[in-house]
């Protein structure tokens, strides 16, 4: 969540929505409402125009002896400024791939080559499975102890406690989730940096989810790793890793021989997706742009439209943390009403945080089932009015099983981002409803 106290400015929504230009489909003479952020975000048309111009004027590989690829370079070495100013740390400690799963394979790679009979490696049974197999997966290679921090059933949280036992001077490795995909609850993440780090295990944090709710601030949290996916907030389908710069010159990667030794491109395999990077920046430049119309949060606290100079005056990081700020506060919003809704319909179980007072554990994705309807068939009912959900288990496929609904098609995922409003809220509690009864 923001790092500053004063208050956010208000989301100008008409400006927001006027950006994604896919949220002006119908679907059967339905507005398409976009309710599947969880699985991927829309894009900005400056994100669509950044990867097509520089397909059309420099597409070219890196390091050669002219214009397009110098122009290649050079746009790379600024999108990975972008993605610094976006988590908070140096441009060399951002590393870009994929996905986050194919990141988090070569970091767990590496990592297990240190991994030593006796060790441990701890995960949660809240994650996405891309931050638990890679890890599983080292542990078999290398025949160590894997500990699991369990949740607290009735509102699918970590239990706190739980984890803090499984923590000791064994333990190498805390792979822990941001924000859950699948039920939306926010993990205290810095308390669990503590934590390991006073054992002496190293953090690797999954924040695919967190990254279109909430500011992220790698250097406040003091993480060791920190892997994303630009398309889960308003970017392409990239994958980009934060690693602490001792950590990227400590451990060896797995690589091909001409590659270079140097961070961060040593950690990068293969020729990468640069129209998708260009992609990239036009993707933080879109979230920074959010901030600087509200010029930030005003220092005394009261909202409104700061001044011309205020505005031109902010780092593109304040501009984030602003752009954050306004989104956590629509957000919040929409969280209310679904939340006071979705209680309203009968036969209707959620999964998660439900608690008014608790609200900042979570996030606007939501997990529920409705009694005498599959997740598919409320998602497939949904989908025929226009509505984008998810159904099945999203891959947190050991939170699916643990709460036995894995067999009969998990959650039906509704997931709601800053470009959402109050009115897709409505009309989705209304369709929910009629389908229910
Ligand atoms: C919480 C979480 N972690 C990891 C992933 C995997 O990300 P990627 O598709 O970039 O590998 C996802 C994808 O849905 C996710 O939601």
């Amino acid at each position: 969540m923001p790092t500053t106290e004063t208050a956010a400015p208000s989301l100008d929504l008409a400006y927001v929505r006027s950006q994604f230009p896919s949220l002006a489909q119908t679907v059967n003479g339905h507005p398409a409402t976009f309710l599947d952020g969880p699985g991927g975000t829309q894009v900005p048309q400056r994100v669509i125009d950044a990867i097509s111009d520089y397909l059309r004027r420099d597409n070219a590989n890196t390091g050669g002896a002219y214009a397009t690829s110098r122009h290649t370079d050079a746009m790379i070495a600024e999108a990975r400024a972008a993605m610094a100013d976006f988590l908070h740390c140096a441009a060399d400690e951002i590393v870009f791939g994929p996905n986050m799963t194919t990141l988090t394979y070569a970091i767990s790679r590496a990592i297990g080559r240190e991994i030593r009979p006796g060790d441990e490696i701890l995960v949660t049974r809240l994650d996405h499975d891309a931050n638990v197999s890679p890890w599983l997966q080292v542990a078999e290679d290398r025949g160590v102890t894997v500990r699991w921090a369990e949740i607290h059933d009735e509102d699918c949280t970590l239990d706190m406690d739980d984890l803090a036992s499984k923590i000791n001077q064994n333990t190498k490795l805390v792979a822990v989730g941001y924000a859950s995909n699948a039920v939306g609850t926010i993990n205290p993440v810095k308390r669990i940096v503590e934590l390991a780090h006073a054992a002496g295990a190293l953090v690797y944090v999954d924040a695919v989810h967190y990254g279109p709710h909430g500011l992220i601030d790698v250097a406040a949290l003091d993480c060791d790793f920190l892997a994303c996916s630009t398309y889960k907030f308003f970017g392409p389908h990239m994958g980009v890793l934060f690693g602490k710069r001792e950590h990227l010159k400590r451990f060896r990667p797995y690589k091909v021989r001409p590659n270079t030794n140097a961070i961060p491109n040593c950690w990068e395999w293969g020729t990468l997706n640069h129209e998708c990077i260009a992609g990239i920046t036009a993707c933080v430049e879109y979230i920074a742009d959010v901030g600087r119309a509200l010029g930030g949060p005003r220092r005394d606290g009261r909202l409104g439209r700061p001044s011309s100079e205020a505005r031109t005056s902010l780092s593109r990081r304040a501009a984030i943390e602003a752009a954050y700020a306004a989104f956590h506060e629509h957000e919040n919003a929409m969280l209310e009403k679904m939340m006071a809704g979705l209680r309203q319909i009968p036969g209707l179980k959620i999964y998660g945080v439900t608690d008014p007072s608790r609200f900042h554990e979570r996030c606007t994705t939501f997990a529920v089932r409705i009694e005498g309807h599959t997740p598919l068939e409320l998602a497939t009912k949904l989908g025929d009015r226009g509505f984008f959900t998810w159904d099945g288990n999203y891959y947190a496929l050991n939170l699916t099983e643990h709460l036995e609904v894995e067999k009969s098609g998990g959650f039906l995922r509704i997931g709601l981002v800053h470009y959402n409003t109050l009115d897709d809220v409505d009309r989705l509690l209304a369709a929910l409803r009629e389908i229910a009864t």
